[in-house]
């Protein structure tokens, strides 16, 4: 996607330097910033502390830190720590664990001379392919859009409401919840789009930075607003992500969208979720009793981050001295809740049936 004109991936390998550039989010939607990661210790901080985040790219990160664990020592036994290593920096994505996991099956049986630039490649290789897939994502839900935009009266809006940020950022490029709408909007499609906030770490806001970048019209909302929307006809439709979908379609991702797909479910509005297939976790079923959920720091509900009228980005406590805070960051909404799934390979039910046909190669784990 396009940063004041220039096209920028969430992250990418600089030649310059030999070493892979993310854009630190933590200081979106004010500041622009780009670090070089170059220490296992960077790779790692980069993916606790959100300066990458969002399943997808949560994903290709680890694999780039892979490449950087084979540079410093090919051995089998550093390739075994470098993934208890990068493993353990979030538990719910499982993009992590996929990317984690395909790393190590394909160089384990490589020499150890050969490894570091076969991890390089493939890491690339991971970059790549998620582009592709959300680009095919935007295509397979830009036909559910162009339905609903076909009966509506001619030149009103698509509205669509979306929660955290399953965008460009949360990707390596394009998104996948923000996908579809990138394509319809490229196509002409009247949009505008709701953006929840996301408490506790407002990651809305960088959607709506993405959002505007892109010229799509938006406003933000409180995250409570998305009910009383749809309860006044003024959501078309609901497109989210996801951090880790089970074999039968149970949808796990940022702490709130339960309660946005009870409401749609309430008022009839059709709830979708943009997964792509390294999303898919084929060992687990019921999500919530299977999933783990990320415990956060309280302090992230306590404080909240912003920009002064004087330009200076600091946090501000929003609760009394000594009121403790919980912080889960991910919930499950159920698949009876979701009305289908956007993969890359088409939109299907989010039934153990209809993930299977569009994946029969991958849904076979034993
Ligand atoms: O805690 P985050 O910001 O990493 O959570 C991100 C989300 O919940 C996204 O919706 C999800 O990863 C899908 S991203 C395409």
């Amino acid at each position: 996607m396009k940063v004041n004109g220039k096209h920028y991936r969430s992250l990418w390998w600089d030649e310059s330097t030999n070493a892979v550039a993310i854009i630190d989010q933590r200081w979106l939607p004010h500041e622009f910033r780009i670090q070089s990661v170059t220490t296992m210790q960077e790779f790692a901080d980069a993916i606790v502390e959100m300066r990458v985040r969002g399943a997808p790219l949560i994903g290709a990160t680890a694999a780039y830190g892979m490449a950087l664990a084979m540079k410093l020592d090919p051995s089998d036994k550093h390739l075994d720590e470098a993934w208890h290593y990068l493993d353990k920096t979030r538990p719910t994505a499982i993009n992590l664990r996929w990317a984690l996991n395909r790393c190590k099956a394909h160089l384990s049986p490589l020499p150890e001379a050969d490894r570091a630039a076969a991890a390089l490649a493939l890491a690339h290789e991971i970059a790549d392919e998620d582009v592709e897939i959300n680009r095919r994502i935007g295509e397979n839900g830009l036909a559910i859009i162009r339905e609903i935009a076909a009966k509506k009266p001619k030149g009103e809006p698509v509205r669509i409401l979306t929660h955290c940020n399953a965008g460009w950022l949360a990707t390596v490029d394009w998104g996948t919840a923000t996908s579809p709408m990138y394509h319809a909007y490229n196509e002409g499609i009247p949009l505008h789009v709701w953006v929840d906030e996301t408490r506790p770490r407002n990651q809305g806001a960088i959607t709506a930075w993405e959002l505007g970048s892109h010229g799509v019209e938006h406003k933000y909302i409180v995250d409570n607003a998305g009910g009383h929307l749809m309860q006044h006809g003024l959501v078309d439709m609901v497109i989210v992500g996801t951090d880790r979908t089970t074999r039968r379609g149970d949808v796990c991702n940022k702490i709130g969208t339960y309660l946005k797909a009870l409401a749609a479910h309430d008022n009839g509005v059709p709830f979708y979720v943009a997964l792509p297939s390294p999303t898919i976790d084929w060992t687990v079923d019921d999500g919530v009793a299977e999933i783990p959920i990320e415990e956060r720091n309280a302090f992230e509900t306590t404080h909240v981050q912003g920009q002064t009228e004087a330009g200076d980005i600091g946090t501000v406590q929003v609760t009394p001295m000594g009121t403790e805070g919980g912080n889960p960051a991910f919930d499950v909404t159920p698949n009876r809740l979701v009305t289908g799934l956007i993969t890359e390979r088409g939109v299907c039910e989010a039934t153990p049936e209809g993930l299977a046909a569009l994946f029969p190669d991958l849904s076979k784990t034993d």
